[in-house]
């Protein structure tokens, strides 16, 4: 089985957190973690909280093994620090074509106006991703220090699924950041649809089980470009709504949840599933409920209304930042996961 988390509004939706989840309730046997350092996944789990920017939050889940595809990009101090933090070193893997960032690709962008008027998180993303479209980028192989922790990534990908194993394939961004699909030119450097996780995975489109968009209860971004019917900062600290971003810790921009946002994403990604977080942020009387009777219904009759107008089921419901504060719906809708 294959299933794909991907962002469907502009990053930070609670990937890392849905990730973190499905991996462990549904015992994935591999999770990739597609995407660069600048997207930071946050993950509560029993109590501690995890920053991650190389390796997927399927991690807390100890049997799950943990893959660096090709079309990732890291930086090796970032990958060592967190696979340490983790204790993942037995049970991680980086392909051999891997890009790896440098400190040459942040001094680069850090001169580089058009970035500094979009909002980069200068992380060096782009000028590696520049680097490689003009084949002078190294790769993992190209890295002695990496040589233990090196593989194929596709060939053990496609392999586990001809098994019948679980593969779980998380998306760093959200839609509306695509390169391609975006708010160009206010995107980051790579297309983050579901797609583009498949193709730096080296899987078909075929092999695809479910599609998982994941949805805040409202919407957020980071950085510059347009946000239809944004809230001033003042209404937004009102409402609960403000975040600080995982890399930079630059508050988060907020305007609340999104229809027209949302449908495109569904038919750009051809959604499945939606994964919904941060309920407990609209309705704070549901803080860890797990089961679907027990949420207000008010809460319910706002999901029933999602799943109307969107016409695929809301599996998954956030109520809360620990990962198991969750209500999974899968069963009782007869959805696969
Ligand atoms: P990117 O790849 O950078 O787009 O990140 P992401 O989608 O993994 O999201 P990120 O972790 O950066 O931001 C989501 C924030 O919401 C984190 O602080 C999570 O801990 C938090 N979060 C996720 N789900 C829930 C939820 O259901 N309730 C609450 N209160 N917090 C949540
Ligand atoms: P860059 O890709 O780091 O150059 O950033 C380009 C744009 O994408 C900026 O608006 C960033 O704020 C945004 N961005 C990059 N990574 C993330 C992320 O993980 N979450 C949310 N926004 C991001
Ligand atoms: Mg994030």
């Amino acid at each position: 089985m294959l299933t794909l988390i991907v962002g469907g509004f502009f990053g930070d939706e609670g990937k890392g957190k849905i990730s973190a989840y499905v991996s462990l309730a549904k015992s994935y046997d591999y999770a990739v973690r597609t995407g660069a350092i600048n997207a930071g996944h946050t993950v509560v789990f029993r109590s501690r909280k995890f920053k991650l920017r190389v390796v997927s939050a399927g991690f807390v889940n100890e049997k799950t093994k943990l893959i660096i595809p090709p079309g990732a990009l890291i930086r090796l101090d970032v990958f060592f620090n967190e696979v340490k933090e983790l204790g993942v070193e037995n049970r991680v893997m980086v392909d051999y074509n891997t890009g790896i960032i440098e400190a040459i690709h942040v001094e680069r962008e850090r001169s580089d106006s058009v970035l500094a008027s979009i909002g980069s998180t200068f992380q060096g993303v782009g000028a590696a991703m520049s680097d490689r479209v003009l084949r002078r980028l190294r790769l993992a192989r190209d890295f002695k220090e990496l040589e233990k922790y090196l593989c194929d990534a596709p060939f053990i990908l496609n392999k586990a699924l001809d098994r019948g194993e679980k593969v779980l394939v998380e998306g760093t961004q959200g839609t509306f950041l695509s390169l391609y699909h975006g708010t160009y030119p206010y995107v980051t450097s790579r297309d983050t649809t579901a797609p583009a996780l498949l193709s730096e995975a080296g899987i078909g489109p075929k092999r695809v089980s479910e599609v998982i968009v994941v949805f805040k209860a409202y919407v957020t971004r980071v950085g510059e470009g347009p946000l239809d019917g944004e809230l001033n900062y003042e209404e937004a600290v009102k409402r609960g709504w403000i975040e600080k971003g995982t890399v930079t810790g630059r508050p988060r921009r907020v305007a609340p949840f999104n229809f027209e946002l949302a449908r495109k994403s569904i038919m750009l990604n051809s959604a499945t599933q939606i994964a919904l977080t941060k309920l407990d942020a609209l309705f704070p009387e549901v803080k860890g409920v797990r089961s679907w009777d027990k949420l207000p219904s008010e809460a319910k009759k706002w999901i029933e209304e999602i799943e109307s107008v969107l016409k695929i089921p809301v599996t998954l419901i956030g109520t809360g930042e620990e990962v198991e504060e969750i209500v999974d719906r899968t069963r009782e809708l007869g959805m696969e996961l």
